[in-house]
């Protein structure tokens, strides 16, 4: 619902519209292979929860006129990292300008979909404007400062995580000499992540790094900054570990240890920005290698008590920054440049819980999701219209879908289509939606999956329209029609 003043709301017009319809399998036309069908899987992110963990994906601005793309996006994870958005080149490319338009699309597209955003990040040697590289020394602390505070002010609150530091180690263990090195020493890591502290009370504060997944030099650096911080008293709460994983390289040494050491030290640790890239052309025998790669990781973190989360760096080969960075090297995601599932997913799925049906096995991970059909299905479409202006309004709508059947529905996806000129303004309760242009997919969640026989489950949303308002005609459980 949007914040309209309590005057808006006293001048719209309440219509209730319920409409039911009831629909008997044999007044559909008939649906192939209903012996192999089964529940809807359920997303990465819910498998993750139910073990008390995240998982979630980066994204990218550009990406987000896709939306083929935003409704994986939107239903699979449960948490978004902005790929690039919140860097300090997109937010002050210049000195004392700040740039928040990008990083505020992807907050309010998380908000949306109710995921949690891990924010990234606020200092780093890359994506660094020239005007801080050539800052003379003696000014280099208080532009940190002053870009820490303006920015991490701006998100306060809004976001779970920042990425306060990123990549401070060379891969021997010393401290890469960035301009914030030279500036201030090691010391600035401390001063980097009070000012974070300061403008942001309620994020939890990370140093990030690539090659500290595994045990090594780098990973012992690691280890003794955040082990010297803590014994300081300064505001750390997690280290983030990016697993950029190769599968020419080796899977990373004792990475559950390594972890488990981290969080020894009471802090929180996390995968984020996880990828598994291989030398191209993509195959079979790489698609198994990187499979295990991935199960690892899920593994080691499902074993850390303190492990948060897992993000992956951007979901589907379409969009890796692999390819461009690493030349002849890519396939690094769960999903392939079509948007098809690809074996790392089934590994991940599976690392994570979930149950793989046998009955209709697919090389390419489990089959798109055929749930059962009931064989009877009711809908009741309760909104709540109100008028703020000529021809535009708000609404809430709240849905009921009975189970007419005598088994119960196990997993359930209702689709419909709004009306022309309706959108959907946030992600409602009680079931997880995606949209696609005009078209909507409600999926349960773990906890209303079922629907028992004569049964029934309620969920809900709120949206806008305008034109004038109408209902949507028609809906589909499980994809059997309801009308
Ligand atoms: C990458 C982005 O994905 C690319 O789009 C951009 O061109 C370069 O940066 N480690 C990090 C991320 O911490 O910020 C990097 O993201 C990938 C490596």
């Amino acid at each position: 619902m949007s914040s309209s003043s309590a005057g808006a709301f006293s001048t719209r017009t309440r219509l209730i519209l319920i409409m039911g319809v009831t629909a008997a399998l044999a007044a559909v036309s008939p649906i192939a292979g209903l012996s192999t069908a089964r529940a809807a899987d359920p997303t990465l992110h819910q498998l993750a929860a139910a073990k008390g963990k995240y998982f979630g994906s980066a994204t990218d601005n550009p990406e987000l006129t896709d939306t083929a793309y935003t409704a994986i996006l939107g239903s699979e994870f449960g948490q978004i990292t902005p790929g690039n958005s919140m860097k300090w080149d997109t937010t002050e490319p210049t000195r004392n300008t700040f740039a928040f338009t990008k990083g505020d699309a992807v907050v309010s597209l998380a908000k949306s979909h109710n995921q949690i955003v891990r924010a990234h990040t606020l200092v780093w040697h890359n994506q660094l404007p020239s005007w801080v590289s050539s800052l003379p020394t003696t000014e280099v602390q208080a532009a940190m400062e002053n870009h820490i505070t303006q920015v991490a002010t701006h998100y306060a609150g809004q976001v779970y995580a920042w990425d306060v530091v990123n990549e401070p180690f060379n891969e021997d263990g010393t401290f890469r000499t960035s301009v914030f090195y030279n500036a201030m020493g090691s010391g600035y890591i401390a001063t980097a992540l009070r000012a974070a502290r300061a403008a942001d009370p309620t994020a939890k504060l990370y140093i990030n790094d690539y090659n500290t997944d595994g045990t090594g030099a780098k990973a012992d650096a690691m280890y003794n900054l955040a082990s010297s911080l803590k014994a300081q008293g300064v505001p750390l709460d997690g280290i983030g570990f990016q697993g950029h994983l190769a599968i020419q390289y080796g899977f990373p040494t004792n990475m559950q240890a390594n972890l488990q050491r981290f969080a020894d030290l009471g802090l929180d640790v996390a995968i984020t920005e996880l990828d598994v890239r291989m030398i191209l052309p993509r195959d079979a025998t790489k698609d198994a290698t990187q499979s295990t790669y991935y199960t690892n990781v899920v593994n080691a973190c499902l074993a850390v008590n303190r492990c948060v989360g897992i993000t992956i760096w951007d979901y589907t080969d379409k969009y890796s920054w692999v390819p461009s960075v690493f030349s002849g090297q890519g396939a690094a995601l769960p999903w392939d440049e079509n948007l098809a599932k690809k074996p790392a997913y089934t590994a991940i799925f599976k690392a994570l819980g979930g149950i793989v049906s046998t009955s209709s096995p697919s090389p390419s991970g489990p089959s798109p999701s055929t749930p059962a059909p009931p064989t009877g299905c009711k809908v009741v479409y309760s909104a709540s219209p109100w008028t703020e202006g000529t021809g535009v309004g708000g609404f809430t709508a709240n849905i009921t879908v009975t189970n007419t059947s005598a088994t119960p529905v196990s997993g359930w996806t209702l689709r419909f289509s709004l009306p022309s000129g309706q959108t959907l303004t946030q992600s409602g309760w009680n079931a997880t939606y995606a949209v696609s242009g005009q078209a909507v997919t409600a999926t349960n969640l773990s906890y209303n999956a079922t629907i028992p026989a004569n049964g029934s489950t309620s969920f809900g949303f709120n949206g806008r329209w305008s034109g004038s308002y109408s209902s949507p005609a028609a809906f589909t459980l499980n994809n059997v029609t309801c009308s």
